[in-house]
C-alpha cells in the first residue's frame, strides 16, 4: 500500500485526486489551509482510504508519504519542497512553475539530486504521446529545418502559463532559449487567483540554441486560446490545442529543392493529426511513472522555462535589452516573484 499526499486542493489538486482515484493499493492524504477547499475531497466519494489535514506538517508527521504532490500556487512550492525533504519524502511532484526564483528552482533540483529524491515537475506536454510523435516528425525534418516559431495566446500570466509553452517549444525542437528580449504588460493587472499574486503577460523575441528564432506573445489584452506555428524551410505546422489538432503543410517532394525565393510555391496539406491533451490523464501518467521509480522529464527543463520568463522581466526592466540565458546576474537570479 502506497500513500499519495496532495497539498493544495484547488482545481489542480482535485485533478490529481481524479487522476489517482482509480488506482489500486493506494491511500490518499490531502492537506489544504482552506477548509472549504479540503472538503472538496468528499465530492469524490472515494473507495480508497483518505486522511484529511488542514496543515501539511501534520500530514507529513502522521503519514509515511510515498509520493508528495505539491499542487499549491508558486510561492509555496519551494518551502513545501523543503518540508518534504525534511520529512524524508523520496518522491515529489511539483506543479509548475517549479518555483518563484531561479535560485529556489536550482536549489530544488540540486538538493533532490544530492538526497536521492525523485523530483518531477508537471509540464505534462513532454509525455503526451501526440507531442512525442510530433517531436519525432520534426526530428525527421517533415517541414525541413525549423527556422522560426510563432506563438500567440491571451490571458497573460507568463509564469503560470508561459512556462508550459516555452517548455513545449524547447521539447519539440530539442533547443533551449539562449537570448530573450521582452516586454511586459501592466504588472498590477489583477490576477485571477488573488491579489497576492502578480504574474503579468507580455511578449518577447527568443533566440534558441540552434539558431531558431521565436516570436512569443501571451498578453493581457487578448482573450484568445493558444496557437503555435512552427515554420520550416519548406513547410509549417499549425498547432491548435483547443481544437485538439495540428496540421502539417509542406511543399511537395519535387518542389522542395526550389529556392526559398519561390515563396509562392503552394504547400500541400500532408497530415491532419489529433492532439489528445487531458491534464488528468497526463497527471495520472506522471504519478504512475513515479510509482515505477521513474521521472518522465528532467526537472532542469522546468528551471530553464522559469528562467526564460524571468529573463523577459529582466529585459523589460533594463530597457528591453537582449538578455543572455542562463542569467548570470546574481541579484536577479535571487529575485522572487509571485507567479501562480
Ligand atoms: N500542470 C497543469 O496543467 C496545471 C493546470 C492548472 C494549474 N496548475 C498549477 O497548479 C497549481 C495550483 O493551481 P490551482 O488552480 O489549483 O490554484 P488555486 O489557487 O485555485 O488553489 C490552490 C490551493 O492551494 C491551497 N494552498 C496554498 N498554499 C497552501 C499551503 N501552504 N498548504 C496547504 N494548502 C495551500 C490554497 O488554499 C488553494 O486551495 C498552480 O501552481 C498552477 O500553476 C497546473
Amino acid at each position: 500500500m502506497k500513500t499519495i499526499g496532495i497539498i493544495g486542493l484547488g482545481p489542480m489538486g482535485q485533478r490529481y485526486v481524479n487522476a489517482v482515484q482509480s488506482m489500486e493499493e493506494i491511500r490518499i492524504a490531502v492537506a489544504d489551509v482552506r477548509s472549504d477547499a479540503v472538503k472538496k475531497i468528499e465530492d469524490f466519494h472515494l473507495k480508497q482510504e483518505v486522511s484529511i489535514y488542514s496543515n501539511h506538517l501534520d500530514m507529513l508527521q502522521n503519514e509515511r508519504v510515498d509520493i508528495l504532490i505539491i499542487a499549491t500556487n508558486g510561492p509555496s512550492h519551494y518551502p513545501l519542497f523543503l518540508d518534504a525533504m525534511k520529512y524524508g519524502v523520496k518522491k515529489v511532484i511539483c506543479e509548475k512553475p517549479i518555483a518563484i526564483s531561479i535560485s529556489q528552482a536550482k536549489d530544488m533540483v540540486n538538493k533532490s539530486k544530492a538526497e536521492g529524491m525523485l523530483l518531477a515537475v508537471n509540464h505534462g506536454r513532454r509525455w503526451s504521446k501526440d507531442y512525442v510523435a510530433l517531436r519525432d516528425k520534426l526530428r525527421n525534418e517533415v517541414i525541413g529545418p525549423v527556422e522560426s516559431v510563432m506563438f500567440s495566446m491571451g490571458g497573460g500570466q507568463l509564469g503560470c502559463n508561459g512556462t508550459h509553452f516555452i517548455d513545449l517549444v524547447s521539447f519539440l525542437l530539442d533547443q533551449k532559449v539562449v537570448q530573450v528580449c521582452g516586454f511586459l504588460n501592466d504588472e498590477n493587472i489583477p490576477n485571477p487567483r488573488g491579489a497576492q499574486f502578480k504574474d503579468p503577460g507580455g511578449y518577447a523575441i527568443f533566440h534558441l540554441s540552434s539558431g531558431t528564432r521565436m516570436f512569443f506573445e501571451m498578453t493581457d489584452d487578448l482573450g484568445i486560446p493558444p496557437l503555435l506555428i512552427i515554420n520550416g524551410k519548406y513547410g509549417r505546422i499549425i498547432i491548435n490545442e483547443l481544437k485538439r489538432s495540428y496540421t502539417i503543410e509542406a511543399r511537395e517532394k519535387q518542389d522542395q529543392e526550389l529556392s526559398v525565393t519561390r515563396y509562392g510555391t503552394p504547400l500541400k496539406l500532408m497530415e491532419e493529426c489529433n492532439l489528445e491533451l487531458d491534464i488528468i490523464t497526463l497527471s495520472r501518467d506522471l504519478v504512475m511513472s513515479l510509482l515505477r521509480d521513474e521521472i518522465p522529464a528532467n526537472p532542469l527543463h522546468a528551471v530553464e522555462a522559469l528562467e526564460v520568463v524571468i529573463g523577459i522581466h529582466f529585459s523589460h526592466e533594463t530597457g528591453n535589452k537582449m538578455i543572455e540565458l542562463p542569467l548570470t546576474d546574481k541579484e536577479y537570479s535571487n529575485k522572487m516573484f509571485s507567479f501562480t
